[in-house]
């Protein structure tokens, strides 16, 4: 077998441990305080240094090799959702209304364990590695990068190359999904306010009824995608929240729309907004009723560049076995703010199978029952240090 393999096989026990712990006491963006100081705690008694509060609740474990040479940067995030668990598995969150429903308990295990056992082959790297535990992936516009980048965390030493993953239930457990170019697409949010008139339910004709206009906007939104963008270009209009009322025999006199947009171009972009708004103005004037509109721009596409892209098909045919890379034909719509670091140094973004096995019912990534099969976890590991090996090793 694989030498990572193997050595990863051997913490295995310590890495679901990790995970589970995590797992069940998920914290939100920019509040991982306690995830950040247990995980600070075992990189530092394996002899590794930590630099904690980074941008925010950032951490950075730092690797320094026995020789000098180039910088090459392991991204995890840490952060939960405001998500309340239904896997009724015995780690399942103890915090009401937040949990680790992405699998960001996953990757912090995976890169705390990468971490301890490239500290325990640091005789063997020539140059650094960068461990970065970021806050707040799931809290566009601004996410945790950012902060983490202004507090220097590509800086002294200068980080060469950054690699990240992140699990899918989308792909079984010793696969591996990468795209060769655009990996993830600009996510941004629409905030809908629409004013009504509210009144008695018996007496519609003295109201401007905000859930009618509300509906109509609701339906009239999802023609843009169908009739207003080009079929051969992705994008997705999704509104997560529809909010209005008080009681049954009450008109509602305001309706909120909370919206997530993604696209894959800027061109697209310009014109989701464009038509975002085109049409929220024409449906509510038609209808009588008022708007407030806030568009936020978010993460930007993420892009994998060629070289690492490259690396990481090598890394995973050594660890896996020939045939483990599935390349990517279509970027995945799913927005991430390590786009900020591809945006700045070379990197690549891949897909870490983790489908459950064992029969149990696979649910999507941010369902209250999402969970993964844990023999993802030591995989991950040998894949980031078999890179690692590749990038750093001397001979
Ligand atoms: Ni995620």
């Amino acid at each position: 077998m694989n030498y990572w393999r193997q050595q990863a096989a051997a913490i295995r026990d310590r890495l679901i441990q990790m995970r589970r712990h995590i797992h069940k006491y998920p914290e939100l963006g920019y509040k991982e305080i306690n995830t950040a100081k247990y995980l600070a705690d075992i990189l530092r008694s394996e002899g590794i240094d930590v630099r904690e509060n980074v941008g925010r609740t950032g951490i950075v474990a730092t690797i320094v090799g026995a020789a000098p040479g180039r910088t090459i940067a392991l991204r995890a995030d840490m952060d939960a959702l405001p998500i309340h668990e239904k896997t009724g598995k015995p780690y399942a969150s103890s915090i009401a209304g937040v949990s680790h429903a992405c699998g960001h308990d996953a990757h912090s295990a995976i890169l705390a364990g990468t971490a301890i056992l490239l500290q325990q082959h640091s005789r063997q790297i020539a140059g650094t590695v960068k461990c970065i535990f970021q806050s707040a992936e799931e809290c566009p516009p601004l996410g945790g990068v950012l902060p983490m980048i202004e507090d220097g965390v590509l800086e002294d030493p200068r980080v060469d190359a950054i690699y990240a993953l992140h699990v899918t239930p989308d792909l079984p457990v010793g696969k591996l999904g990468v795209a060769k170019g655009l990996a993830m697409a600009a996510s941004d949010r629409v905030e809908i306010k629409i004013l009504g008139s509210g009144g008695h339910g018996s007496a519609p004709q003295q109201a401007v009824d905000a859930v009618l206009v509300a509906a109509h906007v609701v339906v009239a939104l999802q023609s843009i995608v169908s009739r207003n963008t080009s079929p051969h270009v992705p994008a997705v209009l999704s509104i997560g929240v529809l909010r209005a009322g008080y009681r049954y025999n009450v008109i509602a006199d305001s309706a909120l729309l909370d919206c997530t947009v993604r696209t894959v171009d800027n061109l697209t972009r310009q014109l989701m907004q464009e038509r975002i708004e085109q049409i929220v103005d024409g449906v509510t004037r038609a209808m009588g009723a008022r708007y407030e509109l806030r568009y936020t721009p978010g993460y930007p596409p993420a892009s994998n560049h060629p070289e690492q892209v490259e690396k990481v098909i090598e890394a995973a045919e050594v660890t896996f076995g020939p045939g483990s890379v599935r390349l990517l034909q279509q970027p995945s719509l799913t927005g991430e703010d390590f786009a900020h670091f591809l945006e700045r140094v070379p990197g690549a973004f891949f897909w870490l199978g983790a489908r459950l096995s064992n029969g149990e019912k696979q649910y999507p990534a941010h369902h209250p029952s999402f969970d993964i099969d844990e023999g993802a976890l030591p995989l991950g590991v040998a894949l980031f240090c078999q890179l690692i090996e590749h990038e750093l090793f001397r001979e």
